[in-house]
């Protein structure tokens, strides 16, 4: 029956997109194609003339609810063919309500609250009118000198296709018809993260195989999710600008996962072409981009303009004008946009209700992840201190613990660190304040002196440090990744008062913290927390919460390590720790050899500060009696895995209990460790459970030599822990 009504709407929605089309001119289909930037202004005579006659298929930038109902009536009214538009606008992590960066989401590696997170967002921006957003980003970010590992879900193709899929649900909801759903964009396809030195838009290149493995894993699983749309890279990827590559946009994405959706052109990219050298005029960028599979143009109008002649010349088929548009129209009737498009602000919650802001603080907390915490510094007890010193140019900035990409987002609402602990203390507690630095990368370090003295006179030092907003998002990249300006400077200062240092770090990327680390007793990396930042962190300064985030990303120590990701390969000569060599213990006339040499830094060695998983809590957890229910797995078969984990501590705690394992042998080679699941658990102190993951060996496929999916039988290995570095080892076949 269910089917049967399914199959019937199908019929239904390719009936009348054909009958739209066939009463639709060439010049007609090709505004469905156009989305232009209306940059937030009034309606203007030109806009309008534009909507009436056709020529826009979406805008992006209007926020104001009644301009967009404006300029939705006058595409409805006015227009031939009273085609409604898509409303798009980058709701990337919050809309009025911020939620942590995306890279903060991601260290919850928590589904539900990404998702609930994205539905929050949907809501209020479908308030203003949206109903189509740009999120999320899936691209894999391995380099954290690369400004938009700010908007990634990290290093991890397993965690970010758990958590892309997530936010995909989130936007779109049960139905993209429903009142606050919007339709989600997977983007930047694809490869966009491995931009060379982490320079923003900088040329890509990456093999096949690790592009199939890697790279194209999170979109794959958001396309399984329901994606409405893609985005286009910026990228050359291996020297084919993804906006005109064909093997991305049609063999891989339509031939090989069959999307049904659109694909939009990222903003400019189609004129781009032109730029990185692939095409010799604007005629040429349109032709290549709408045969490349680009449904859609963002901002440059090189379709307006040349896509109506190239057809006349016989150039571009119209068929695949027709099947660009079918694809835009049929994404307009599943949001019911045909049947209303206009928008009752007063129909969804207000901006900031309790609801949002309960999501946002739950978010936040759960992303912090504690790297340290010597002689068991935190939590904090409130009842017992008299005086907090709160130090740092990040203590109380409401619009920088917002972070990257947040135009709608109102740092009236912030709650910063500074008003979340006099508030959490009272005022039995003395809250002194000393900003010490204009910006993070103030260098002035006249003022640190009286700081260090007048600080050192509190209970305890709580430092809130890191980054701007700006630092990190797009173009925003930093080749040196340590806390910026004199930051380094004033912990040295304020540890010498004598005090144990606490310190939150607010950024939009992994840091490289060596210079700092021994400096400082205790460290929340906080990322940039959002609207209620200020509240999680002082939940879990103050032990109302343990810390629970773990790391989505490794931590260089330096950062001539990057790229450094824990599912590397392992070479032909794998470092280990007993065997690198310090460039200090190097004598003098030492000759060079290659026996026993293997792949390290003769300065850093081979390990990440911090490795990918990793994460402190106020509980202690342990790990105990690792096993498979078989030791051998035939093809199609699933294999259970347990591990025992027990509450070690005296607090209530949860802990993210993953699972990995490596692939001995392959017709390519295979990473040393890779994620294959993950959950998290809440034990009482004392408390042990037994977590079971269901492998089935269908998760044990990879793309192999000639690029086609393959499950191999042979040797794997097991862990199961609380990062990547797990020790509980074991192992089963895989037989055929
Ligand atoms: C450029 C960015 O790369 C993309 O992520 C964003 O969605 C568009 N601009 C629209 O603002």
């Amino acid at each position: 029956m269910e089917n049967t009504s399914a199959l019937q709407l199908v019929r239904e929605t390719d009936d009348f997109v054909a009958s739209l089309i066939a009463q639709m001119d060439l010049a007609e289909k090709i505004g469905q194609m156009c989305q232009i930037d209306v940059a937030g202004e009034a309606l203007s005579e030109e806009l309008k003339a534009r909507l009436s006659a056709g020529e826009v298929g979406s805008i992006i930038n209007q926020v104001d609810v009644e301009l967009v109902n404006e300029i939705q009536r006058v595409a409805v009214e006015e227009s031939r063919l009273g085609i409604p538009l898509l409303i798009g606008r980058d709701v990337i992590h919050g809309f009025k309500t911020v939620l942590p960066i995306p890279i903060g989401q991601a260290a919850s590696w928590n589904r539900d609250l990404v998702e609930a997170g994205a539905r929050i967002s949907a809501l209020e921006a479908a308030r203003a009118g949206v109903n189509w957003t740009f999120a999320p980003m899936l691209d894999i970010a391995r380099d954290p000198r690369w400004g938009r590992v700010a908007e990634s879900f990290g290093e991890d193709p397993f965690l970010a296709s758990v958590l892309g899929a997530a936010m995909v649900s989130g936007f779109q909801g049960q139905s993209l018809r429903d009142n606050g759903s919007i339709a989600a964009c997977a983007k930047h396809f694809a490869g966009y993260g491995a931009a060379e030195s982490g320079r923003d838009y900088a040329t890509t290149n990456i093999p096949e195989n690790e592009l199939r493995n890697v790279y194209l894993q999170p979109f794959h699983a958001a396309v399984t999710a329901g994606a409405a749309t893609v985005m286009t890279s910026f990228g050359d990827l291996n020297g084919i600008p993804c906006t005109a590559n064909g093997f991305l946009l049609r063999q891989i994405l339509r031939e090989e996962w069959g999307f049904s959706g659109f694909v939009v052109s990222d903003w400019d990219s189609v004129f781009h072409l032109k730029i990185h050298g692939l095409t010799a005029d604007d005629a040429g960028s349109a032709l290549e981009a709408a045969q490349a599979g680009v449904d859609m143009e963002m901002a440059s109008t090189t379709y307006k303009q040349y896509l109506a002649q190239l057809v006349e010349q016989g150039k571009l088929s119209e068929s695949v004008i027709d099947q660009a548009v079918a694809r835009i129209l049929r994404l307009k009737l599943a949001l019911g946009l045909f049947e209303n498009p206009y928008t009752e602000p007063e129909a969804l919650p207000a901006y900031g209700n309790t609801q949002a802001l309960d999501v946002a603080r739950q978010t936040a907390r759960e992303s912090i992840v504690m790297l340290k915490n010597a002689e068991t510094l935190l939590p904090l007890s409130a009842n017992t201190l008299r005086s907090i010193a709160v130090v740092g140019p990040l203590a109380d900035a409401p619009y920088e613990q917002l972070g990257t990409w947040i135009f709608d987002g109102d740092s009236a609402l912030s709650v910063t660190p500074l008003e979340a602990i006099r508030r959490r203390v009272g005022p039995e507690v003395e809250v002194n304040f000393f900003q010490a630095m204009a910006t993070s990368r103030d260098r002035n370090t006249d003022a640190f002196e009286a700081v260090a003295e007048a600080a050192g006179q509190s209970d305890v030092v709580l430092m809130f440090l890191g980054e701007e907003s700006i630092l990190s998002g797009e173009a925003h990249c930093r080749a040196d990744i340590n806390l910026p300006g004199a930051q380094a400077e004033l912990v040295r200062k304020l540890k010498a008062a004598g005090k144990p240092i606490i310190a939150v770090i607010l950024a939009g990327r992994p840091l490289t913290l060596t210079n700092v680390i021994d400096e400082i007793d205790a460290l929340l990396f906080a990322w940039h927390p959002g609207t209620m930042g200020g509240e999680a962190i002082s939940d879990l300064l103050f032990g109302d919460f343990s810390p629970s985030g773990k790391l989505p990303v490794s931590f260089p120590r330096h950062v001539g390590q990057v790229p450094v990701y824990y599912n590397h390969k392992n070479s032909g000569k794998p470092p280990s720790d007993d065997a690198i060599v310090h460039i200090d213990d190097i004598d003098a006339n030492a000759t060079q050899t290659s026996l026993g040499m293997t792949a390290f830094h003769l300065d850093e060695g081979f390990r990440p500060l911090f490795p990918f998983g990793f994460g402190l809590s106020y509980a202690d957890f342990a790990y105990a009696k690792l096993s498979c229910d078989k030791q051998q797995v035939r093809l199609g078969e699933t294999l259970r895995i347990s591990a025992e984990v027990s509450n070690q501590g005296s607090c209530k705690a949860i802990e993210t209990v993953q699972l990995y394992i490596r692939d001995l042998v392959g017709n390519v080679t295979r990473p040393v460790r890779e994620l294959k699941g993950f959950r998290r658990i809440e034990l009482e102190p004392g408390q042990t459970e037994t977590v079971t993951f269901d492998l089935h060996t269908d998760d044990l496929a990879f793309f192999g030599r000639d690029q086609q999916r393959v499950i191999e039988a042979g040797e794997f290995r097991v862990w199961i822990g609380g990062s990547s570095e797990a020790e509980l080892e074991t192992g089963f076949s895989l037989i055929d």
